[in-house]
């Protein structure tokens, strides 16, 4: 996918689509419509007059064009001026690619005016996320339909606004954007396909092509280093668990680093606690937080943060079988804490335990993982946002900022030392479940244990990874959240 930035008048281009935002009140004569007008002989004037475009969301037209210009225009109604937001204007890019996808068109363009007063950097950056975003699909496994071959737009481009800030916007929500499709892409892989060693050799692959450190750790390396509660979840498996690491030094040497760590959990059968098989499938997005995480770390080093940033990916499959660990084993920890595994299933929260743990060593100047770590987040959110939960009430806000701007939010619960009361156990330090009361609270009160004092916060996606393609930018799988959020807190950490 190519996206480019033009300077200049839309009127005057040569493209098959030109897509323009309109918002309530819009009048044809407007600055950036009264040329575009013109030549198409006043159809944009009719449209308006008729009150076929008036702004309302819902609204889309296609007018067709004259001898120069563009050959094609659909205006899209975005409401409200007042109301136009970053998420608006990425839905707005959304529509316009849906709008050539019908058309049958592999390339379109799409104007940075009319998004009123949205700050422009900011605006192009949005219809850049959103129009990359939503011009990507997973088709790496199926053969061409040869009788209704599948059109993808596979190249934009964007017009108008204040160059500099738009151009800016633009290469930002490009990089961005293509962190999404790469994650939703691992997203999407089957567990066959995405195994542990897979995460690690496609971070490694982008790794190299970037120059980014990326150091991967073996199951000997970590029976070494005492990474146990990884290794436990990984013994019913046929397929070794990897350790990765990977290393932007976009910062002052000694500059304490931000961390990110993501659940890398290719396939989630629930080990000997077993889940039921109806929906088992889906459980192939449990690695959605390590894939955020790689992805992330690409689009961080391509925007050339200025902050050390370090990505870890503890990655593993959870399956039954006759050494996997059973319900009542106690295991122990790289943190040293022992802990009783009373439900396999709750598997993620063991892997993250090391992971955080070898961050704590770094002293980061705060950690954030993200993991698809507990259904009960879906009963207490649905799908619209993630949970954050921390140490760190200041790190909470800054993730709900960053959320907000990214358009992947996420909302907090409490983590109050009474919680952590569900995790006493008889025979081990902890035990990995509290019960049925605030599954997703207890999950991350379990998580707590194992970051000692580094600043951390926690973010439960379950509900939020994977979609049905409700947005006009997403389609059904993987949605790659919370790539955007944590690109977003780390550039604004970075200054
Ligand atoms: N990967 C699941 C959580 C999950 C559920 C992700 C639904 C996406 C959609 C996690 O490993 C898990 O199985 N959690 C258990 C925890 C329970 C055993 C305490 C859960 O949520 O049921
Ligand atoms: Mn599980
Ligand atoms: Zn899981």
């Amino acid at each position: 996918m190519q996206l480019r930035y033009t300077e200049g008048q839309a009127a005057g281009l040569d493209t098959p689509l030109l897509a323009i935002a309109v918002t309530e009140g819009t009048h044809a004569s407007a600055e950036h419509l009264g040329a575009l007008d013109t030549l198409l002989g006043g159809a944009i004037d009719s449209t308006m007059t008729a009150g076929d475009v008036a702004g309302k969301e819902s609204d889309e037209v296609v007018l067709y064009g004259g001898e120069a210009g563009p050959r094609r225009v659909v205006l899209l109604g975005v409401g409200p001026s007042d109301d136009l937001d970053a998420e608006k204007i990425r839905r707005f890019a959304g529509r316009a690619v849906r709008a050539a996808e019908r058309l049958n068109l592999e390339s379109l363009t799409l104007s940075l005016d009319g998004l009123g007063a949205v700050d422009p950097e900011v605006a192009a950056q949005s219809v850049a996320e959103g129009a990359v975003i939503a011009s990507w699909k997973f088709v790496e496994l199926q053969a061409e339909d040869l009788a209704s071959p599948t059109v993808l737009v596979d190249s934009v481009d964007l017009v108008g606004g204040e160059s500099g800030p738009a151009s800016a916007g633009a290469m930002a929500g490009a990089a961005i954007g293509r962190a999404v499709n790469f994650c939703r892409s691992l997203q999407d892989r089957p567990g066959n396909v995405a195994t542990p060693s897979h995460l690690a050799e496609e971070a490694e692959r982008m790794g190299a092509a970037l120059g980014l450190d990326v150091t991967v750790f073996d199951e000997a390396r970590m029976r070494e280093e005492g990474m146990h509660a990884l290794l436990s979840v990984s013994r019913g498996s046929e397929v070794e668990a990897r350790f990765i690491i990977m290393e932007h030094r976009g910062g002052e040497a000694g500059e304490a680093p931000l961390i990110l760590v993501g659940k890398g959990l290719t396939f989630d059968a629930g080990g000997i606690s077993i889940k039921p098989s109806q929906g088992m499938e889906e459980m192939k997005y449990d690695m959605s937080g390590g894939a955020a995480v790689i992805a992330a770390m690409q689009a961080i080093v391509e925007l050339g943060v200025r902050a050390n940033v370090i990505g870890l990916v503890p990655s593993s499959e959870n399956m039954p079988s006759g050494t996997a660990t059973k319900p009542g084993d106690v295991i122990s920890s790289l943190a040293g804490k022992t802990i009783e595994v009373i439900n396999t299933d709750a598997e993620g929260r063991l892997i993250l335990a090391d992971a955080l743990a070898w961050g704590a060593r770094m002293k980061p100047a705060a950690m954030v993982d993200c993991a698809t770590l507990t259904g009960s987040v879906i009963i207490a959110l649905g799908h619209h946002a993630a949970a954050v939960m921390g140490n760190d009430d200041e790190l909470v806000a800054e993730l709900r900022g960053a959320g907000d701007a990214s358009g992947e939010r996420c909302w907090p619960l409490p983590l109050w030392a009474e919680y952590r009361k569900q995790l006493d156990s008889n025979y081990a330090d902890l035990q990995n479940i509290g019960g049925r009361p605030a599954g997703s609270i207890t999950a991350a009160a379990f998580l707590k244990e194992f970051v000692g004092d580094t600043p951390w916060a926690h973010l439960d996606i379950a509900g939020t990874a994977w979609g049905e393609g409700k947005l006009p930018y997403q389609r059904k799988g993987g949605t790659g959240f919370p790539t955007r959020l944590l690109v977003e807190w780390v550039r604004r950490r970075a200054g």
